[in-house]
């Protein structure tokens, strides 16, 4: 694969936006828009313009004031649904509609009672009505993770000649393994034989908790678009996050990929939109989580307090979180605890820490954490038994 940049498709406006309790007027789709911008992506999906007036508003709006980004809107592959999206995007610099249809069997039958071939129409048609109004046209395979191999790379053939630029191959519900959605990009690389007219996308749901192993995977295997969002945030159990995908190209550059995601912002963005979507980040989360760099047991707080790298493989600064943290548990250590009065302005030797631990460890077991005051009521009864021995 000849370049290794991997364009960032940011669905937060849309995908992440479906989740319940997340609906943002217009003013704070903008407000994230700009953010997402600054913040380096390269495609927004900024709605769903049929689905409401108000999203139709917010996504014309958006169309305005992204001068970098591309904007993007969603629609069915349906001819209202595209011309309203085309109308949304008239003031985008760089517009793109991203239309498609459910290929799996579930959904050709279940929903829409239909047939294979009838699919294949719908697809090519809605490709082509598109391509009228716009240059960049996203066609998604719906359900593309339990498509039929075979079937797949037919549509995604038929789609490319219709004027498709690129091809979103949705596992809409997280069903694949790593190693069986790779396959699937390989297989389209392999067997679609104008697969070098557009980029291949991937679009991954976590039900499984798979969705950024499966994006990284189809990049492994060809893909160089990953659609994702905004601390994993999206339908059902989310969608592939942000900034694990970036950082996880980062950290192995040596693999040659890429991304113009300023790192730096990542963790800005990701408490702007925690903030106004009102939905807290989980404090685990990778990168954006308020324990990602925190250190609370003794074994890992004495190596970090040694060398940071041995317990930390991204520094805070790089990903702008606030810096790392030696949180006080029962489960600390001396050098931990040395380390924290230190901090307070209290040096201690080594003998009275040792005095002082066996205070500190029944506070801790009392206590989910301890915190500085408790310390300072530590350090001065300890003066006033040094004083009155
Ligand atoms: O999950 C999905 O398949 C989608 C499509 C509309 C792209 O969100
Ligand atoms: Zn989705």
């Amino acid at each position: 694969m000849a370049d290794g940049k991997v364009d960032i498709f940011d669905t937060t406006l849309r995908d992440g936006e479906q989740v319940p309790g997340c609906k943002l007027n217009t003013k704070e789709k903008i407000q994230l828009a700009l953010a997402l911008e600054e913040l380096g992506v390269d495609i927004i999906e900024a709605g769903f313009p049929i689905s409401s007036p108000g999203d139709f508003e917010s996504v014309k709006q958006i169309a305005k004031v992204i001068k970098k980004s591309t904007v993007c809107g969603l629609s069915r592959a349906v001819q209202k649904d595209i011309e309203t999206a085309a109308e949304a995007l008239k003031s985008a610099r760089r517009p793109r509609i991203h239309t498609g249809i459910g290929t799996s069997d579930y959904h050709i039958r279940a929903k829409f009672n239909s047939t294979r071939e009838d699919i294949l129409e719908r697809a090519i048609q809605c490709v082509k009505w598109a391509r009228n109004f716009v240059e960049e046209v996203e066609f998604y395979a719906e359900d593309a993770g339990r498509t039929d191999n075979e079937y797949l790379a037919t549509v995604i053939e038929a789609v490319i000649k219709a004027g498709a630029t690129v091809v979103n191959i949705p596992d809409t519900t997280g069903y694949c393994l790593p190693h069986q959605y790779g396959e699937k990009i390989a297989y389209l690389i392999n067997n679609v034989p104008n697969i070098d007219k557009a980029v291949i996308s991937c679009h991954c749901h976590n039900d499984l908790g798979l969705a950024t192993a499966n994006s990284i995977s189809g990049v492994l295997n060809g893909a160089r678009q990953i659609e994702c969002t905004i601390n994993g945030l999206g339908e059902r159990a989310g969608n592939t996050s942000l900034e694990e995908v970036v950082m996880i190209l980062k950290q192995h550059h040596s693999l040659g990929y890429y991304t113009h995601i300023k790192t730096r912002q990542l963790n800005p963005v990701s408490r702007l939109v925690s903030d106004t979507m009102r939905m807290p980040v989980q404090a685990n989360k990778a990168i954006v989580g308020s324990n990602a760099f925190s250190h609370s047991s003794g074994i890992h707080q004495d190596g970090f307090l040694k060398d940071a790298q041995t317990y930390e493989i991204i520094a805070p600064e790089e990903v702008g979180a606030d810096g790392s943290k030696i949180v006080l548990t029962a489960r600390s250590g001396r050098s931990a605890l040395a380390h924290r009065f230190q901090k307070l302005g209290y040096q201690y030797n080594r003998n009275d820490i040792d005095v002082l631990y066996l205070e500190f460890l029944k506070v801790a077991d009392r206590k989910k954490e301890v915190e500085d005051a408790d310390l300072e009521i530590m350090a001065k009864s300890f003066d006033a038994i040094i004083i009155t021995t």
